[in-house]
Parts: C-alpha cells; sequence; structure tokens
C-alpha cells in the first residue's frame, strides 16, 4: 500500500513536471526586437529619442526610449497615433539599468521575457523560464502579461510599477508596496520620494521622512487593532448623484469598509487615466482629454499640494509641504516662497538660498531661532517628548548630521531634522525653528 501510494505520488509528482515543463510559448508567438533602426517622431513625455517595438494594444505601445543618447529604457507608452497630445510613459522595465544601442527584448519558447545588452548582459527579465508560460499580451488596461494555459497571469507588470498607477492598478502589502519617483526628466534612476501603502495608512515619503500620511478620519474601522489595508487601487467611487470621482480605494482586512483618497471629479474617459508621483513629490492624476477638443492632450484633474483655494477643505495640501517647494532651503508661505533665513535675519527668497554646514567639531556651532515656522516632518510625524527644549537642542548638537531642530513648546514635543528643505510658517509662535550654523 505504502509503495503504491509513493508511486501515486511520484507518478503525480512526475506528470506535473512534465506538464509544466511542457508548456511552451508557441513559435509565432515568440520574439526577439533589436533597438536599432529609426526613431519614431511623435511627442512623448520627457521629449525623448524612441524606436516603437511591434507589441501594441490600443493606446498602449512598447518603445525603446532614450533622454541621453545610447541610454535607453524599455517602457510602455500610453497614446493615441492620431492626435498629437505628449504621451505619458506609465511603466518602466529597467528604470536605473539602462542599455545601449543593438538591445534586445525577446521572448523565448520557454516563456522568459528578457531584456538584454548588445553583448548579452542580461538587464532585467521577468523569471518565468519553465513556469508555464504560453504567452504574451498587452491588455487593454496596460497590464502586460505572461499568461499559462489556463489563462492565469505568471507575471503581470502592474506587480512592478515605477512611478505610475494606471487605473485598476494596486499596491498591496504583501507587494507592490510603493511608487518611486524618477530622479529628473533627464536621468531616469530612483529619485527620493515614494508612495507607500502601510498597514494604517497611505505614505509619502522624501527618502525615509514622512511628509504626508493619509487620514481617514470617517473609518473609525481602521482604528481597530485587527484592522488593517490590505490594498489599494485606482478606481472610480460611484455616488448617486452622477458625479462619481476618481479615487485610490482601500480594501481592508476584518473589515469591509473601504477607506478612499478622494481625487476629484470623474472628467473624460478613465481608462486613459494615470496616477504620477511626480519628480517633485507630488501625487497627480491625469486624464485624457478626448481628441474632439484642440489641443487634446493628458489635462491635470487632480494635485494632491496645490495652491488653490478650494472649497473640498482638506482634500488638498497646500504646496509648502512639499520638501523641496522652496529648494535646498527656504521659508514658505500660502504656497509661495517667501524667505531665505540665515543668522542675520531673513533675506528675500531665490534658488541660491542654503543653509551653512555646521561644524562637526564642539562648540563649532550655534543656533538661530524662527518663530511660527514647521518642518515638512512636523505635521504627519509625533516628534518626539514630551521633553525639555534644552534637550532637544543637546540632542540636535549630538549629531552631526542634524542641520536644526523643531520644537513646539505648548506640547513640548521635539523634531531632529537631518534636512532643512522647505520651512513652513505657520503664524504660530508655539512653534520654534533652531537652525544649526557654523560659529565663524
Ligand atoms: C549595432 O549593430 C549593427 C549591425 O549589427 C552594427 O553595425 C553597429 O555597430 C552596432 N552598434 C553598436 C553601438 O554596437
Ligand atoms: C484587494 O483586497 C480585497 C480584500 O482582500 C480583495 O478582495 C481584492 O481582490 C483585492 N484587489 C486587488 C486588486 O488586489
Ligand atoms: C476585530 O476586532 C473587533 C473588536 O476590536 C471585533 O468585534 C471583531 O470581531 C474582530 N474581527 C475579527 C475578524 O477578528
Ligand atoms: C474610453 O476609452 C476606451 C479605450 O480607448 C474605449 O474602449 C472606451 O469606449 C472609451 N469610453 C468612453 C466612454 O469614451
Ligand atoms: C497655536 O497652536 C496651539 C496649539 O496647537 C493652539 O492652541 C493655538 O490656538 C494656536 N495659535 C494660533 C494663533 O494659531
Amino acid at each position: 500500500m505504502a509503495f503504491s501510494a509513493l508511486s501515486l505520488i511520484l507518478f503525480c509528482f512526475i506528470f506535473i513536471s512534465f506538464a509544466i515543463s511542457d508548456a511552451v510559448v508557441p513559435p509565432a508567438d515568440t520574439f526577439r526586437y533589436i533597438n536599432q533602426g529609426d526613431f519614431g517622431e511623435l511627442d512623448s513625455e520627457y521629449a525623448p529619442t524612441y524606436r516603437p517595438l511591434p507589441p501594441y494594444t490600443f493606446p498602449f505601445q512598447l518603445c525603446f526610449y532614450n533622454t541621453t543618447p545610447g541610454v535607453y529604457t524599455l517602457s510602455l507608452r500610453m497614446g493615441t497615433r492620431r492626435d498629437e497630445a505628449v504621451m505619458p510613459w506609465v511603466w518602466d522595465a529597467n528604470r536605473g539599468n539602462p542599455v545601449g544601442e543593438n538591445a534586445t527584448f525577446s521572448l523565448a519558447s520557454d516563456g522568459n521575457l528578457v531584456l538584454a545588452d548588445g553583448d548579452g548582459r542580461i538587464a532585467w527579465q521577468t523569471n518565468t523560464a519553465n513556469k508555464g508560460v504560453v504567452g504574451f499580451a498587452i491588455l487593454s488596461t496596460g497590464n502586460i502579461v505572461l499568461r499559462d494555459s489556463k489563462g492565469g497571469f505568471v507575471w503581470q507588470s502592474f506587480d512592478s510599477p515605477t512611478d505610475t498607477l494606471l487605473f485598476g492598478q494596486s499596491l498591496r502589502i504583501r507587494g507592490p508596496t510603493k511608487l518611486v519617483s524618477r530622479a529628473s526628466t533627464t536621468n531616469n534612476v530612483n529619485g527620493a520620494y515614494s508612495f507607500v501603502i502601510e498597514p494604517k495608512r497611505l505614505g509619502l515619503y522624501y527618502k525615509n521622512m514622512l511628509y504626508w500620511a493619509s487620514t481617514f478620519p470617517a473609518y473609525p474601522e481602521l482604528n481597530q487593532p485587527n484592522v488593517t489595508i490590505v490594498n489599494a487601487t485606482f478606481d472610480i467611487v460611484e455616488t448617486e448623484y452622477n458625479n462619481d470621482f476618481n479615487a485610490i480605494r482601500c480594501h481592508l482586512s476584518n473589515s469591509n469598509a473601504q477607506p478612499y483618497l478622494d481625487m476629484d471629479i470623474l472628467r473624460f474617459n478613465n481608462t486613459l487615466s494615470y496616477i504620477r508621483l511626480g519628480i517633485d513629490g507630488n501625487l497627480r492624476l491625469y486624464s485624457y482629454r478626448p481628441p474632439n477638443i484642440r489641443f487634446s492632450q493628458w489635462s491635470l484633474v487632480f494635485r494632491l499640494f496645490d495652491n488653490r483655494e478650494t472649497t473640498r477643505q482638506g482634500l488638498y495640501e497646500d504646496e509648502c509641504q512639499l520638501p523641496e517647494r522652496c529648494g535646498k532651503f527656504g521659508l514658505c508661505e500660502d504656497s509661495q516662497c517667501v524667505g531665505c533665513p540665515s543668522p542675520e535675519g531673513v533675506f528675500a527668497w531665490s534658488k541660491n538660498c542654503n543653509v551653512k554646514t555646521p561644524s562637526c567639531k564642539a562648540g563649532g556651532s550655534r543656533y538661530y531661532q524662527l518663530k511660527g515656522v514647521d518642518h515638512f516632518t512636523s505635521k504627519y510625524s509625533a516628534g518626539t517628548g514630551p521633553m525639555k527644549q534644552k534637550d532637544c537642542e543637546s540632542k540636535c548638537t549630538k549629531d552631526c548630521k542634524c542641520m536644526g531642530y523643531f520644537y513646539r513648546t505648548d506640547l513640548s514635543r521635539c523634531w531632529i531634522a537631518n534636512e532643512l528643505k522647505t520651512l513652513t510658517r505657520v503664524g504660530n509662535s508655539t512653534h520654534l525653528a533652531y537652525i544649526k550654523t557654523p560659529i565663524q
């Protein structure tokens, strides 16, 4: 009995292995594209040169593109050929690991999707060799998928977002957990900002510093210890008044509540919308304005940090809350950079406004005070304390990386800042900033 049960198990194992390894991509569906030849002529985001590849499902097309000659990203572009809108890049295969001329993008019969340099170096791959892949497709949602024989997805691009969420795409606690900004228009490497799903909130970070977090006051369920966010999806929230709106909708564990981030009224065609974590750390939603309108384009429907006066209070954050709104250093008020603080007083702001790097020697630095000023981390993190101001100061003094500290006299709380960047004027004299400066 034992023997025959084992044989049966062995037989099944062999049969299953055989069935899996037997699944191959039919020859007609394999491909190998080479990055060479003429460039495309339409306008794309970041004004690159690019070479479109054959895989295309309206309105998505795979392309090699570069913003620096010879430095290519394989990317998915969203656009329609006819109109003259600048087409956005909505997914990158190989950000930070570019390929050159003659790079190849291929799907072999083993089902592995591979981006390799001209010399054969693999820059990116799906690691799906012999995992049952029978076909490749770009779906009409913009999800690039490798399918098995049952139609399931062995791999999907929706699971590896860069800085963009397409309609229907999700962040999940079990991954992918974040969008990461691009460093600059010309340099396609990870930037300093990330939009992150966490068990109790959605957060925006500059490096490891939180500068915004979702608050869902209408959803007390989230306060229960057994309730956490499972995923956050770019979705439509329907209302009974015919004014549906764009949202990032969260699904929770142990609760049917669905907290969401309201991203403004639905306009135009939502399947052609995307949410982008920008180079500047702002979160924006763009929707396509249809071609019957002149100068059709993706128009900005929502931005989280905005300078608008709005009746929908609480939804928008002031631009001053963006860490680099005032560049390297500056005092910000009502979305404007209004001053350049210095030990000698506050001067007019310019792009050159900067801090003097404090000395690391004991006794080499002192502090100057700014009244009614917050750091970009003050609003969404509680700081430490309660503690005395002199203890907050000595924490900063002992820490060479500390550029200044922020103290609230009403709460006796302390924030240590390793980067100062944008300081926000809050007009409340209980909020104090102490900027470290070298003793000359
Ligand atoms: C690309 O390949 C072509 C022909 O195969 C060759 O002439 C050219 O030098 C290659 N370019 C680079 C940059 O390797
Ligand atoms: C999000 O989570 C919910 C609840 O666990 C689940 O039903 C749903 O399928 C998930 N959606 C996505 C897109 O992952
Ligand atoms: C979660 O906790 C609440 C009370 O805190 C309880 O009523 C509920 O039954 C719990 N749910 C699960 C699935 O454990
Ligand atoms: C939105 O765009 C998609 C894809 O282009 C198209 O299939 C759909 O019909 C459009 N919907 C509307 C309401 O225009
Ligand atoms: C300053 O902040 C404290 C504590 O948050 C608050 O009670 C007070 O009303 C604020 N004062 C002004 C002028 O905003």
